[in-house]
């Protein structure tokens, strides 16, 4: 069967093998989202943004229907999921902490803070807890290498975090 003209929505299929859909809430913000740009393919973050907001990374399926929606190719929109760190393309858990590995916070103590969240946490980088609280990763600077060791939690910046002030920081986050 050739599928050079079949659309990705009738190939995509799930680990249960039912078919990937977005919701409608999903393809009701993309869609609006796209109204505010000339080219679809401009609201292409947008909507990777609003696939994550609801199931926090983003599934194989939901980059094919994006670029459907958007009339741009999957490895255009996998391109600019790739390019963004923050767009997650494996599951998280409820909080990510990323933590800064860059040239300012290696030398305020980022080693000593990336072991202790390691030990507190009892996962590696890339991992997430057990109990799907914290996914932990590192990421290049966060533009406040003043202040480090720097951390973000979700979308709250965390300045001069030390391993002894790490155990109240966690508590914030439930
Ligand atoms: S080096 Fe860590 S915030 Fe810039």
């Amino acid at each position: 069967m050739s599928t050079a003209n079949t659309p990705y929505s009738s190939l995509i299929v799930t680990e249960k093998g039912q078919p990937f859909t977005l919701s409608d809430a999903e393809r009701h913000e993309i869609e609006h989202a796209i109204h505010h740009y000339e080219d679809p393919r401009a609201a292409s973050i947008d909507a990777l943004k609003i696939v994550q907001k609801y199931r926090r990374w983003v599934p194989d399926g939901a980059i094919y229907l994006i670029a459907e929606l958007l009339q741009m190719s999957a490895a255009d929109v996998e391109g600019v999921a790739t390019f963004y760190n923050r767009i997650y393309r494996q599951p998280v858990g409820r909080h990510v902490i990323a933590v800064c590995d860059s040239i300012g916070c290696f030398l305020t103590g980022f080693d000593e803070l990336y072991a202790a969240l390691q030990e507190t946490l009892g996962i590696r980088p890339g991992q997430t807890t057990p109990d799907d609280r914290f996914t932990l990763l590192p990421v290049c600077c966060l533009g406040a290498c003043d202040q480090g060791p720097v951390l973000m939690v979700n979308n709250a910046t965390h300045f001069n975090v030390s391993p002894a002030n790490l155990t109240q920081l966690l508590e914030l986050y439930p």
